[in-house]
């Protein structure tokens, strides 16, 4: 049967129709948004590089958190800036750290916000790298100890979920003994499992202030040319204890985010990263694109490709535009 039995544009008549036969579909439930927390009080600077995001001390984390929750977004994912770094990454794990602070005026605020945290060492390192450094190497085994401690800490100050980031091999059991040991075997792990050293994380370094002092991650971050090694560090996270796991970047890996769904059962998370974000900025500043269409189409087409949970800096724009 074709033409002119069959004609598709039959159920593209009317915006009813559209719906109905519509077979993805993005809600504000399924996206959490990014938090940079910095020390102080009533401090709410917006990011340079991140236009419409801010850096807030942790009672603005707070208040925004609120704004997010009332969008109806699932969740906030907590980055720090601290006030002063070291090579141990020290404030990090620290129970007084801006991010466990942050936690604790979210949780005192929000009834239903997921509060998620990225565990890393590189906005908390003076070197910027996402692990420990000796002889100018990143380190792994030694690492772990180190990052266990940070999820702990979080976990302690009220965070639902841990997202650890820094790549290192081994982290997510590491992660899971020390929290099942502290008596937190509900509180989850998302993994960013296959995260790729990617030039698409510039904006967000700015805005953490975590780019390396010397060298890249290339050591520890992923090829960009690799898709079954993303299947093989899934698999291992998986092993390990991992929840959900996380494809980073998002828009420009979409064939791994369809790879990593047809091979595991486990829910799946993409992160729309800072640079992906900074382009449609850039681009709708200059009147060059419609942004509230770019920003529904790309956030579709990352769901279409097998992700069920988008962590993206458009949230409260995308939920404000389509409540
Ligand atoms: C920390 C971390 C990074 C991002 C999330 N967690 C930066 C990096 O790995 O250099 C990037 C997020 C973004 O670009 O939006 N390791």
């Amino acid at each position: 049967m074709s033409f002119p039995a069959e004609r598709p544009r039959r159920l593209r008549r009317s915006e009813r129709l559209r719906a109905l036969v519509r077979e993805t579909r993005v809600s504000p439930e399924q996206l959490v948004y990014p938090l940079f927390v910095v020390p102080g009080q009533g401090v709410r600077r917006e990011i340079p590089s991140l236009p419409g995001c801010f850096h807030l001390s942790p009672d603005q984390a707070a208040r925004e958190a609120r704004e997010v929750e009332s969008l109806g977004i699932a969740g906030v994912i907590l980055f720090g800036l601290p006030e002063a770094k070291d090579a141990l990454g020290t404030q990090g794990y620290a129970d007084t750290g801006v991010v466990q602070q942050a936690i604790r005026a979210i949780r005192a605020e929000c009834r239903e916000l997921l509060v998620i945290s990225d565990v890393c060492l590189c906005e908390y390192t003076s070197h910027g790298h996402c692990g420990l450094v000796e002889d100018g190497e990143v380190k792994n085994d030694p690492s772990l100890e180190l990052l266990a401690s940070m999820a702990l800490s979080h976990v302690r100050a009220g965070a639902h979920a841990v997202a650890p980031s820094d790549m290192m091999d081994g982290r997510v059991g590491r992660i899971r003994s020390a929290l099942d040991g502290a008596g937190h075997n509900d509180v989850a792990i998302l993994s960013y499992a296959a995260k790729y050293a990617s030039a698409f994380y510039g904006p967000f370094r700015e805005a953490a202030d975590s780019a390396p002092a010397f060298g890249d991650r290339r050591g520890y971050q992923m090829d960009p040319a690799n898709v079954r090694e993303a299947l093989r560090e899934v698999r291992l996270d998986v092993e390990e204890g991992a929840d959900i796991v996380m494809v980073k970047p998002a828009l420009p890996y979409l064939d791994v985010i369809r790879a990593v769904r047809e091979s595991v059962d486990r829910p799946i998370a993409a992160y729309n990263v800072s640079g992906e974000y900074a382009m449609v900025k850039a681009a709708a500043q200059r009147g060059w694109i419609d942004e509230p269409r770019i920003v529904a189409e790309t956030l579709t087409a990352i769901r279409r490709a097998g992700a069920d949970i988008i962590l993206t800096y458009h949230a409260k724009d995308f939920a404000r535009t389509n409540a």
